[in-house]
């Protein structure tokens, strides 16, 4: 699925089926898009690997979303500025952040663990993020949360949600 900047696409981040079910996934921050044609097209969902003993590891199926841009901006690599996790039809999407010590969850490209669909764990040391609202429920930063990016679920798709939009 190609991403576009206007349009009834606009603010589309991934398609939902895109993101394991009870895993996570990155994607760039459409905010950041210039060219939408510099966007690689998602991984289709028949790539991801399917959840196994409670976690996901997306390095394996090598998607291309993760790995297409590798060069990083403060750290953080912008094809996977923002993480979106998945339970069934519900996804949540966070600035990949770890409050701990404002460096990315995941250490892989595209790789991020998430266990029994409830919980997205920073890859650096553990700390463990509740699917719903970010919150770190366990690790050196309990108490803290990621930073929640609005979505909006339509068709399967998940879309950054305007500011001006309804919460
Ligand atoms: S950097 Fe995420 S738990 Fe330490």
């Amino acid at each position: 699925m190609s991403r576009a900047a206007n349009g009834p696409e606009r603010g589309l981040l991934c398609a939902l089926d895109d993101v394991p079910d009870g895993g996570g996934h990155g994607v760039p921050d459409v905010a950041d898009v210039a060219d939408v044609s510099d966007v690689p097209d998602v991984a289709d969902v028949s790539d991801v690997p399917d959840v196994a003993d409670g976690k996901t590891d997306l390095a394996a199926n090598g998607t291309a979303t993760g790995a297409a841009n590798g060069a990083s901006r403060d750290g953080i690599d912008p094809s996977c500025a923002i993480v979106i996790v998945r339970r069934g039809d519900d996804a949540w999407a966070y600035r990949n952040v770890c409050p701990h010590f404002s460096i990315p969850l995941n250490y892989e490209p595209d790789t991020f663990w998430a266990y029994d669909a409830q919980w997205l764990m920073c890859a650096h040391h553990s700390a463990m993020f509740r699917f719903e609202d970010g919150m770190c429920v366990d690790g050196p930063c309990e108490g803290a949360a990621l930073t929640a990016i609005p979505v909006r679920i339509v068709d399967r798709k998940v879309f950054k949600r305007d500011n001006e939009e309804e919460t």
